[in-house]
């Protein structure tokens, strides 16, 4: 698939079957992520991999999305470090940019994913779950597995409508 298909083609899934995420497919998603850039190159993600049954358990508590978090066979909570932060808005860009990358390398692996936002309402919450140190601040939850569902072509405003100056 060329890379503008993948992009094009990549949707949020909720539902996944029972199949084990291979640990290699989180290690090379984790790898993706990293290879987003970074203002100064300062790479200010951290992460933290679940997929023990109790903990999801556990973490399906602090979300309105319970179910899709059940659903996941392995979760990557993806933190900034804020003792590696230069700049809060290009820090917050640049796992954006991470997590996006991760999002499309576990598409064209076959699994899909979803971005779970809702849960920063939990955030410390979760911090204390993977005992991770202060300086840790949750920014997405990205719950993996083989899908489940069938998603279509999705929507977007075309470039058109989006472009509000060219010249
Ligand atoms: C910052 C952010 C937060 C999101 N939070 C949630 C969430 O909490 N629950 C959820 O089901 N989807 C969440 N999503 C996924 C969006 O709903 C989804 O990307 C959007 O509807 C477009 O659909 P698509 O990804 O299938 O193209 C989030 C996406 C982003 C970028």
């Amino acid at each position: 698939m060329d890379i503008f298909e993948l992009i094009r083609t990549r949707r949020s899934i909720r539902k996944f079957t029972d199949k084990p995420v291979p640990d290699n497919i989180i290690e090379t998603t984790i790898e993706a992520g990293t290879w987003a850039p970074s203002g100064k190159n300062n790479q200010p993600w951290k992460f933290a991999v679940i997929k023990d049954r109790e903990l999801k358990a556990e973490v399906s508590g602090l979300t309105h999305y319970s179910k899709i978090v059940l659903s996941a066979n392995a979760l990557i909570a993806v933190f900034l470090d804020n003792s590696a932060s230069y700049d809060r808005t290009k820090d917050s860009q640049a796992i954006g940019a991470c997590i996006q990358n991760m999002l499309l390398y576990i598409h064209s692996s076959g699994l899909g994913a979803v971005w779970l936002g809702e849960i920063l309402k939990n955030k410390d919450k979760i911090l204390t779950l993977v005992n991770g140190p202060e300086d840790y601040e949750l920014m997405a939850v990205i719950a993996i597995g083989y899908p489940a569902e069938e998603k279509g072509e999705g929507h977007r405003n075309t470039p058109a409508k989006s472009i509000f100056f060219n010249q």
